[in-house]
């Protein structure tokens, strides 16, 4: 279990699953883009390098955000709730978050990665169950420190892995501080009260802070290989 952007570094993650977790926005968004159709969300840490990827894949879609906004000349923002199937049916997207994206690329030294979010927790806590490998959740956090949402989220899904596995999980004491945060708490409200869900919806972004809060309402669970992420089979 890692916390936040601090601990991307020391994480030794060869040979096992990580869990890439970024609830406002980034794996709810790709989550939801791969649950209505999209092909393909390759990611990029620059926003400079996946802007220039569309000379190279002409009729790749734009997507993600700096500073919570649609970057200049981008087809789509982050809000999940812009990734239709009318948008985003059969596409490739090229995308680019603050956190989020930085923490997928935190996350090459796994073997397998998966985005995991509030809204696919349940499948995300399946294949890891059936899967019977070793799994570091990781948290994106914001801008260099742990989060509210993304610990809640990690603690919702060890919670329902835990239900899965018939004997149980043996867990770090970091994935029992984020069950301990989970535990007793109603997603809608962690996130309508963490900082970022305020600062989301300070820029009108109420609905997506909604949208993200939603449990167990998506099967597709989002694996990156090769440098883009396909909906799990
Ligand atoms: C990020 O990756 O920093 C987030 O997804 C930001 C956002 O809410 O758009």
């Amino acid at each position: 279990m890692v916390l936040g952007p601090g601990e991307w570094s020391s994480a030794d993650l060869a040979g096992r699953v990580a869990v890439v977790i970024d609830v406002l926005r980034a794996t709810t968004t790709v989550t939801t883009a791969l649950a209505n159709g999209a092909a393909a969300v390759i990611p990029f840490a620059d926003l400079e390098e996946c802007r220039a990827h569309r000379e190279k894949e002409p009729d790749v879609l734009l997507g993600g955000e700096r500073e919570g906004v649609r970057p200049p000349g981008y087809d789509l923002g982050n809000s999940p709730l812009e990734y239709t199937a009318e948008r985003v049916f059969g596409r490739r997207i090229a995308y680019t978050t603050t956190n989020g994206t930085r923490a997928l690329a935190a996350c090459r030294g796994a073997e397998e990665v998966l985005l995991g979010a509030l809204v696919n927790r349940r499948a995300i806590a399946e294949r890891l169950a059936s899967g019977g490998r070793d799994a570091t959740l990781v948290c994106a956090g914001k801008n260099g420190r742990p989060n509210l949402e993304d610990t809640f989220c990690a603690g919702a899904i060890i919670d329902m892995l835990d239900r899965l596995s018939a004997d149980g999980v043996d867990l770090s004491d970091r994935a029992r501080i984020a069950l301990a945060v989970f535990r007793g708490q109603d997603a809608g409200s962690v996130l309508a009260r963490c900082e970022h869900g305020r600062t989301l919806a300070g820029l009108g972004f109420g609905e997506d802070v909604d949208h993200c809060g939603r449990v167990d309402v998506v099967g597709a669970v989002g694996v990156l290989e090769n440098g883009e992420i396909h909906a799990a089979h």
